[in-house]
């Protein structure tokens, strides 16, 4: 297992000594941060996002707990991931389930205690298990207790934590921003009569990001959390941080958005430069505890993901979301969009489904071979170049269950935008655990249904049989860790043009892995996929394949590919 790197205990230290050694009279210099982990354990690692309603629950309320995370830490162990990001677990009123936060500093008793935190952590640590927390900042809960003062009157000292402002003369709302989740984006107060800003759903309204009290608040959480043993944050929708201060309308352009909205240019309201400046700041702070910063940065515009990690000095993993992006198996789709992270020399970041997003078993899925074709796609982010983000269950095949009638959803987009938009229900059902009735996630009704197929697609089923998707991911994530080619190799691109295969190289100056991925129903063959490379082998040895046994040994001249078939193998010089 890699090091853990050392946290608030040496930081205090090395404080102290700097203090101890300042002359008489004068300000100690701030230590300068410990040097960053060699090891970069998050280049390493398979994180693994937690949506903690829906994992297992351990008393009886149909909703999961931080307790029932903590006992399933030797499944994760066995699975084979470096670290957990739950999505937020603090108190909250839950109109965004957690994403609506009303207490920074706490955990809301529906999922437990400060100390089942503390305990998460510790019994993480001892299996190599990190806690990444979510850090929603962009606004808190209407619920608040920054927001309860500042809306209580005009001249309350938390007034401008908020972004307040008078209507226009005829009363209307400030200027023209819409809510991304489907309401205008101001909402008119009766107790000041004036309107306060939201870029989500009226009860999360926004933080106002220029005023410095906030910014400080901020930094002070996410050292609280260090301190309590997060090894990171997740920085939910960093490019909605800033507005325009002179809050000019969005341009109007062509079309109407899901909710039946005129469309807008969103220049005003989201994606201000400003943003950088909060991130370094917060990475300064990350950096005196050794913690890793995960960001929520949508986005396909190279230029604006580039300018998430600064230079160096910003997010160590801006989540770019491209693989999700990219809506049906494609070799020349993904091929472009590997090739578009790679040409930016940073350190890529892959996901290819989360809680906002439809499950990719679905979403890449043909109706037919969608577990062939999940495994495909676990081969490939697992086997790329960066850190892949793994959501719950995508390791079991967990299909979408979304919501059949209006009545049962339970995400008020999907309430609101029904039946255009569902909602995101379907993509947070209850992990599937066993054959037993709820997927054996719960004793009682669980607060949203599996999925018929749960009773087949679970991890007690899946475990047992050698060929499952779960299979297929532990041996991938045991893979990684132990060659040296995928966890440190380069990224070459071969066959270049073919339509059906994607194939790459994985390589360092002593290893080299080929893996090679049909994303067809086809039979391709793949001709002399190394020709160019300058590796002298002319067979390779199988690490691992959907048919292929390993250590079974394939010629490099011709490789035929059966419809979906993952191929892995070492194709090093040694050979
Ligand atoms: C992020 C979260 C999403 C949430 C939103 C508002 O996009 O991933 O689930 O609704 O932020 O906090
Ligand atoms: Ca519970």
């Amino acid at each position: 297992m890699t090091k853990i790197p050392a946290f608030a205990g040496a930081a205090a230290l090395a404080a102290l000594a700097a203090l101890a050694l300042a002359a008489p009279g004068t300000l100690a210099q701030a230590p300068p941060p410990p040097p960053a982990d060699p090891h970069e354990w998050w280049k390493h690692e398979v994180i693994y996002e937690i949506y903690p309603r829906s994992f297992a629950d351990t008393n009886d309320d149909g909703i999961g707990d931080l307790n029932g995370i903590t006992s399933k830490l030797d499944y994760l162990q066995e699975l084979g991931v470096g670290a957990i990001w739950i999505t937020p677990c603090f108190p909250s009123p839950q109109v965004d389930f957690g994403y609506d936060v009303s207490d920074y500093e706490q955990i809301d008793p529906m999922y437990g205690t400060l100390a089942n935190f503390d305990r998460l952590v510790a019994e993480g640590k001892k299996r190599g298990i990190r806690v990444i927390l979510d850090l929603v900042v962009n606004h808190t809960s209407d619920q608040h207790k920054w927001f309860q003062e500042s809306r209580s009157s005009k001249g309350s000292p938390k007034r401008d934590w908020y972004i307040w402002r008078d209507g226009k003369a005829d009363g209307q709302p400030p200027n023209n921003w819409l809510a991304l989740f489907g309401t205008p984006a101001w909402k008119l107060d009766p107790a000041t009569g004036q309107y306060y800003y939201h870029f989500f759903y009226p009860e999360q309204p926004d933080l106002n990001w220029r005023n410095p009290e906030v910014e400080k608040a901020i930094l002070d959480v996410s050292r609280y959390w260090y301190e309590r043993g997060a090894a990171g944050f997740r920085l939910d929708a960093v490019d909605t941080l800033y507005e325009d201060p002179k809050l000019r309308d969005n341009p109007v352009v062509a079309g109407t958005d899901k909710f039946g909205r005129p469309k807008h240019d969103e220049i005003y309201d989201r994606r201000l430069p400003e943003v950088h400046d909060a991130l370094k700041k917060l990475r300064k702070v990350a950096d005196e505890h050794g913690a890793v910063l995960v960001g929520e940065t949508w986005t396909s515009d190279i230029a604006e993901l580039k300018r998430y990690y600064g230079n160096g000095d910003e997010v160590q993993l801006p989540m770019n979301f491209m693989f999700a992006m990219v809506n049906a198996l494609s070799a020349p789709a993904f091929r472009k969009q590997i090739a578009l992270i790679e040409e930016a020399g940073v350190w890529p970041v892959y996901v290819i489904g989360n809680h906002d997003i439809v499950r990719s078993w679905n979403r890449y899925g043909d109706g037919i071979n969608n577990d062939a074709i999940a495994k495909v796609l676990a081969s490939l982010y697992l086997t790329l170049r960066g850190t892949p983000v793994m959501y719950y269950g995508e390791e079991l095949g967990m299909e979408n269950n979304d919501p059949k009638t209006q009545d049962e959803v339970k995400d008020p987009i999907g309430v609101l935008g029904w039946p255009v938009e569902k909602g995101r229900d379907g993509e947070r059902t209850p992990m599937q655990w066993d054959a037993r009735q709820h997927a054996g996630f719960s004793r009682v009704k669980p607060w949203l249904p599996v999925p018929a197929s749960a009773r087949k697609r679970n991890v007690g089923v899946e475990t047992a049989d050698p060929a499952s998707i779960l299979n297929l991911y532990k041996r991938l994530l045991a893979l990684r860790r132990s060659n040296e080619a995928l966890r440190e190799g380069e990224y070459v691109p071969l066959v270049p043009d073919d339509p059906n295969v994607l194939a790459y190289l994985r390589r360092t100056k002593g290893s080299a892995v080929l893996v090679a991925l049909n994303m067809s129903a086809s039979l391709p063959t793949l001709r002399d996929p190394l020709a160019g490379q300058g590796l002298k082998a002319t067979t390779g040895r199988v690490l691992l394949g959907t048919t292929l046994a390993a250590n079974q040994t394939i010629p490099l001249d011709a490789i035929p590919l059966r419809p979906f078939e993952v191929v892995i193998a070492d194709v090093g010089p040694g050979r």
